[in-house]
């Protein structure tokens, strides 16, 4: 069927045509956010799983859902050539720029001197103004240099002048397991005190099954923060994932075809969403067969190899490829650091720089301390696979 039609979405980040089986944390987000417009506090969401299975959609899904409140929003990525100050500062300027006028409350022009404070910080040469005079304003002092300072100044000034706006402040951060350590730290110690003193601010952050240990790590009442696992998606659910997006052009799936693409994604998001395409573009129409889903399986299978596998595998040294070698005989499930030492025949300490390097690449994680596994569901069978060459 024409490939310009094509509802399937393969791709990080890439918005579904049907985002399916988050009903929960969705409703819990707006239940969040409503407690914040009635002046109470709600704690920081925390969205966690492997490669693909959804976070970065969800986290989006949050962030519109405040933008449709007209709450100021900002939606960063971690560890993305930039500190965390300079993303959210950055985030900040166009909302902030959309609010600014000059019959502006008072809080509001506090915020925006502050806003222009925290930019010098780390942009000596930045030429904000908000088309505004602001000399004779409150505000500002979010320069000091230390970034659990001057991120509370300015979220402070912003959750109050969002407040004055009648609406609330939402700070959203994706790939959080990558914040550096002070960035950790002062997040956490930020949210603490806006929950304890009501500030209508909101965060959430996604990340590695990592993160909510590394949060924990960092601080210990992150343990009271609201965590929400995202996992596959699961029996009907999966098979919505697949039919609904095709369903909006009049164009129904055999069930044998669904039920094969289900089985054969394990209900991996991107997955589905892979082999969904690759069978939309197989299929002659009008409806999808059993014949076509088995096209599209194997192209999707292929395009997964030489793409999203292939991509992940090609950043690893030829070492860290040995290393993720060992790690691929225990399959998904995870490795004993320890064990997969031994079988390389070296000490599990000689190993740590390999281990450090490829969870910094993204490709493994620490699921507890002295066990490693992989962040990309599949990525033991590919590699088992490749192995077999
Ligand atoms: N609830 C959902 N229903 C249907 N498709 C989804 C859903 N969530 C995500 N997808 C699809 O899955 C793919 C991966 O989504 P996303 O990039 O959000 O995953 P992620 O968990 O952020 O992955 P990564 O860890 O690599 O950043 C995208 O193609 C997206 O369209
Ligand atoms: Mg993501």
């Amino acid at each position: 069927m024409d490939p310009v039609y094509n509802p399937y979405s393969p791709g990080a980040g890439r918005k579904p045509a049907a985002l399916v089986g988050r009903d929960q944390p969705r409703s819990d987000w707006n239940v969040a956010l409503d407690r914040v417009e009635i002046g109470r506090s709600a704690q920081p969401f925390v969205l966690y799983g492997l490669r693909g299975v959804g976070k970065t959609v969800l986290l989006s899904d949050f962030r519109r859902s405040a933008q449709r409140r007209g709450w100021l929003v900002a939606q960063v990525e971690a560890g993305a050539d930039k500190s965390l100050r300079e993303a959210l500062g950055e985030a900040l300027h166009a909302p902030l720029a959309d609010l600014a006028r000059p019959n502006a409350g008072r809080r509001l022009l506090k915020a925006l001197r502050t806003a222009l404070s925290f930019k010098a910080s780390y942009d000596a040469t930045g030429t904000w103004n908000f088309g505004l005079d602001l000399s004779d304003t409150a505000g500002g002092g979010a320069d000091t240099g230390v970034l659990e300072t001057d991120l509370r100044k300015l979220i402070h000034d912003l959750s109050d002048a969002a407040e004055e706006e009648n609406v609330g402040l939402a700070i959203l951060i994706d790939e959080a397991q990558d914040l550096e350590q002070a960035e950790r730290v002062a997040i956490c110690a930020i949210a603490h005190a806006a929950a304890q003193d009501d500030w209508p601010v909101l965060f959430a952050l996604a990340g590695l099954p990592s993160l909510p240990r590394v949060l924990a790590e960092a601080k210990s009442y992150a343990e009271r923060f609201n965590y929400e696992k995202i996992e596959e998606l699961r029996g009907d659910v999966a098979v919505e994932a697949l039919t609904r997006p095709s369903a909006d052009d009049g164009i129904d799936w055999e069930r044998a075809a669904v039920e094969l693409i289900v089985d054969e994604s394990a209900g991996y998001p991107y997955f589905l969403q892979q082999f969904g395409q690759d069978t939309w573009n197989a299929a002659e129409g009008p409806n999808i067969t059993y014949a076509d889903a088995r096209v599209g399986a194997a192209r999707g299978r292929a395009a997964l190899d030489s793409g999203f596998f292939r991509a992940r595998w090609d950043r690893a040294t030829r070492a860290e490829q040995s290393y993720l070698r060992a790690m691929a005989e225990d399959g998904d499930e995870g490795s004993s650091s320890g064990e997969i030492a031994s079988r390389l025949g070296r000490s599990a300490a000689s190993f740590g720089p390999i281990r450090a390097s490829l969870i910094a690449k993204g490709l493994v994680y620490a699921p507890e301390h002295g066990v490693i596994a992989f962040t990309v569901p599949g990525m033991a069978a590919f590699i088992t696979r490749q192995a077999a060459l």
